[in-house]
């Protein structure tokens, strides 16, 4: 089975050379992102392997169609940047569910502790000699409140994380885990309640509809003044312009970003020779209470095997059985975890 394996990175190929040759598939690794003006390179291919920020939209779709092509591995969990909806009946959509929910929640930590303790500050003071400790002073997580918004796989690691650390936790999702709730350091309350209550806001749930811009303007005027903002889920739940106003405003404390609503031209790039366009991020990074890093939570080497090893077994299982159970699909009016092919 040949595969073209869209905005390929030299990190990828260890793991899915590996996976690939002891499997008989051969991924045909490709710089470009896909997208309708890259999606011709895919010809000849029996299948397409995309990430986050790869474009898969109705142009996309139609021609993959044209050229034969049924089956998507995408070698990571979410799939926003799918036409799920379009996809129905055209395309097979095969994702990685979970892969390292540790890698994701454990960046999540590092990047809270960097920014309350000032580590990037202190870093670059103590390479140029400067151990002075003015303006470094932090405060201490024990005993602060965390709101968790979506406890799913990662957000419940963090969770667990964060009680290491003798927080207390307040958490929403639209789904509550019943098993969660201990009524008492872990407790499952409205989101304006978690959000008037939080010292610390976390977001781990995926980008729908529903969560589009979920921390906006007016969500973080019922913040706690000084919140600590992470979001290391998906950049579209954070309305970035709210963010930078309320960074002026000293209603947000701090902010934690490893992704970004526009970063699908500018992320997993060296941009460092260029001009950056876009004035709200270069704001946001030139704030010294902002850190961002570049979709890099998944980046561990646990997690690339795993996302190697997964994407090659549900081509693998596909190719065999003509479905698989990391298949997703669309399905009265959402997009639903498939199991058995029988929504195509
Ligand atoms: P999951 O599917 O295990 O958990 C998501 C949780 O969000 C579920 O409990 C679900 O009920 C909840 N949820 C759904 N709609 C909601 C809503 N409207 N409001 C509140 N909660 C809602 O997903 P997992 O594996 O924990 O991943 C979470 C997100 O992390 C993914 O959707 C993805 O966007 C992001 N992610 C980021 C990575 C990175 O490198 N920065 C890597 C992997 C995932």
């Amino acid at each position: 089975m040949r595969i073209a394996f869209f905005d390929a990175k030299p990190y990828d190929r260890p793991s899915f050379d590996r996976h690939g040759e002891a499997n008989g598939i051969t991924f045909k690794y490709l710089e470009a992102k896909l997208n309708e003006d890259t999606v011709g390179l895919a010809r000849g291919y029996d299948g397409v392997c995309a990430f986050v920020n790869d474009t898969v939209d109705r142009p996309v779709i139609d021609r993959l169609g044209e050229m034969d092509i049924r089956v998507l591995a995408l070698r990571c969990a979410g799939f926003n940047n799918v036409d799920m909806q379009y996809a129905n009946g055209r395309l097979h959509v095969l994702r990685v569910p979970a892969y390292s929910p540790y890698a994701v929640a454990e960046h999540t930590m590092a990047l809270l502790l960097t920014s309350i303790r000032r580590i990037h500050k202190a870093y670059i003071r103590s390479r140029d000699f400067n151990f002075s400790l003015s303006n470094l002073t932090g405060f201490d997580l024990h005993g602060k409140t965390v709101g968790v918004v979506g406890t799913g796989r990662i957000g419940r690691v963090f969770i667990d994380i964060c009680r290491g650390f003798g927080m207390r936790v307040l958490a929403y999702d639209k789904y509550p885990a019943p098993d969660l709730d201990s009524g008492d350091t872990i407790r499952y309350v409205e989101l304006d309640e978690l959000l008037a209550d939080s010292d610390i806001l976390s977001l781990h749930c995926p980008l729908t509809e529903d969560t589009y811009h979920l921390i906006d303007a007016a969500a973080l005027e019922r913040c706690k003044k000084g919140v600590v903002l992470l979001n290391t889920s998906r950049g579209a739940l954070v309305d970035a312009e709210a963010l930078l106003e309320g960074i002026k405003s000293r209603r947000v404390g701090a902010a934690c970003l490893d992704v970004y609503e526009e970063e699908g031209d500018l992320f997993f790039e060296d941009n460092s020779g260029h001009i950056l366009e876009d004035d709200v991020l270069a704001r946001l990074i030139s704030m010294p209470n902002v850190i961002v890093t570049s979709h890099q939570a998944f980046l561990t080497e646990e997690a690339l095997e795993n996302i190697a090893e997964t994407t090659v077994g549900n081509l693998l299982t596909f190719a065999k059985n003509g479905q698989c159970p990391n298949e997703v699909c669309w399905r009265g009016g959402r997009t639903e975890d498939c199991k058995n092919g029988t929504c195509f």
